[in-house]
This record gives structure tokens, C-alpha cells and sequence, in this order.
């Protein structure tokens, strides 16, 4: 059944248990993470915090480069995974929250000052972009950094599921104006990873993803 939600809990839940078994999914997420560590903030983040982590391909690199990390996502069943990951790991500095951060209010729930904000692949699920950039400056400490994954503005058909609703990837230059909107400064853009995939049309096609820092300035 077509869901119209943007934060289709579901979809994730039914793709929990098989997501890291794609191996497409896995080389963007190790590239990703590579890219992400080298622009950690020069000294270690102290609290660190993922939106959209899914089952941790991501935020099981990057933990140990931090002091502690919060990973939210909206999809028990991905969290599942990534809370078996951490029982299995014994991983000592990681703690999941099940929280959709589309939702007013959710993320009051989140307390604490981040000093790095990271994510991958997440910011084309949350609606309003511009709203969500402005929570997360609220949620970070002066000085703190931002690091966000995401896929270049594309042809609508990357997603296999064309009821699914998603931005079709970000334009460089008008996501940089909405995280200056939202405040951030030194904003810049490279490109992580380039994922070659079928598209829903069946074709092969080349899709960029791009790494966006910034960050909060002090006042
Ligand atoms: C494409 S997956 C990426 C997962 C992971 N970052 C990775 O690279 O494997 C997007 C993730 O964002 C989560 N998500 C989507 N909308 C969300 C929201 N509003 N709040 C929190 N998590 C959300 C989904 O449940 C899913 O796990």
C-alpha cells in the first residue's frame, strides 16, 4: 500500500534486516565515513549526535573517533539492528533513540549541546530542509561542526518506489544558502562518493553524493 507519510517508518522497518546486506549500500556508507572522519573537528568531539543512522553503517565508524555519540532514527527496526550491533560489539559509547525529528517537538527530547552533528543519506527524507538545518544549529554548541551526506539534485528516479516521498537530492548552491539561512558559516561541499546503481527505469545510472560542512559560529 502507498504510504504519502515522508517519514514512512515502515518502509525502513520491512528493509531493516537485508539493508546492510547490499553491497552498493555498504561502499557508500564506508565512503561516507571515510570522508566523515576526515573532517572531524581537529580536536575529538565530545558528544556527538547522527540523524538517521539506520542500522549504524555509518555511526559504528565514527563512534570511536568521538567521546559519546547519540544515533536517532525514527525505524525501530533499523535501530534494532544497530542496538544488536552494539550488544554484539560491546560498544561502550553509543546510545540509539527512536525519535522521527520531522515532528515538532521530537527533538526536545534530545537535551545536550552537540559539538559534531553528522548524517548520511537522511536529510532527502526529512521535509521541511530549512526548518530541520535550523534545529539542528539549535541543538549545537558554538564552535561545533556539521556533516551532512546526501545525494546531488537527481532525476526523481534514484528510489525504486516512485509513492515514496523524498527530495530528489540538493542542489550544492541552494543548500548552502539554507544552511546560511540557518546560520552556519564556512560552509563547503565535496564529493564523498558516486553511486552507480539500476534506476527505477531499470538503467544504469551515476548518482553523486556530496559531503556538506559547516559550521556554528561563536557569537
Ligand atoms: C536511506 S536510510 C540511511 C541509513 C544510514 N544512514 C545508512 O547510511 O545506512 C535513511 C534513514 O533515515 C531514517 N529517517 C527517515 N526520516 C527520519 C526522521 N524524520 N527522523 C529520524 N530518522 C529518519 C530512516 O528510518 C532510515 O534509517
Amino acid at each position: 500500500m502507498a504510504d504519502n507519510n515522508w517519514t514512512d517508518t515502515q518502509r525502513f522497518d520491512s528493509k531493516a534486516s537485508q539493508w546492510d546486506a547490499n553491497a552498493v549500500r555498504a561502499a557508500l556508507a564506508d565512503a561516507v565515513a571515510r570522508a566523515i572522519i576526515a573532517h572531524l573537528p581537529v580536536s575529538r568531539p565530545e558528544n556527538a549526535l547522527e540523524f538517521g543512522c539506520g542500522t549504524g553503517l555509518v555511526s559504528l565508524r565514527v563512534a570511536p573517533r568521538c567521546g559519546r555519540l547519540t544515533a536517532v532514527d525514527s525505524s525501530e527496526g533499523m535501530l534494532g539492528m544497530l542496538n544488536e550491533k552494539i550488544t554484539a560489539e560491546n560498544v561502550p559509547n553509543v546510545e540509539t533513540r527512536l525519535l522521527d525529528l520531522s515532528l515538532a517537538g521530537a527533538a526536545s527530547n534530545l537535551g545536550g549541546s552537540f559539538d559534531f552533528v553528522f548524517s548520511s543519506m537522511t536529510l532527502h527524507h526529512i521535509p521541511d530542509t530549512a526548518a530541520f538545518l535550523g534545529l539542528l544549529y539549535s541543538h549545537m554548541s558554538a564552535g561545533g561542526t556539521l556533516a551532512i551526506a546526501d545525494l546531488d539534485a537527481e532525476d526523481g528516479l534514484f528510489h525504486d518506489d516512485a509513492t515514496e516521498n523524498v527530495h530528489h537530492g540538493f542542489d550544492r548552491q541552494a543548500l548552502q544558502a539554507l544552511l546560511e539561512q540557518a546560520g552556519f558559516g564556512s560552509v563547503s561541499f565535496l564529493t564523498a562518493h558516486l553511486i552507480e546503481k539500476k534506476n527505477r527505469e531499470g538503467q544504469i545510472a551515476s548518482y553523486p553524493v556530496f559531503l556538506a560542512t559547516a559550521v556554528k559560529p561563536h557569537i
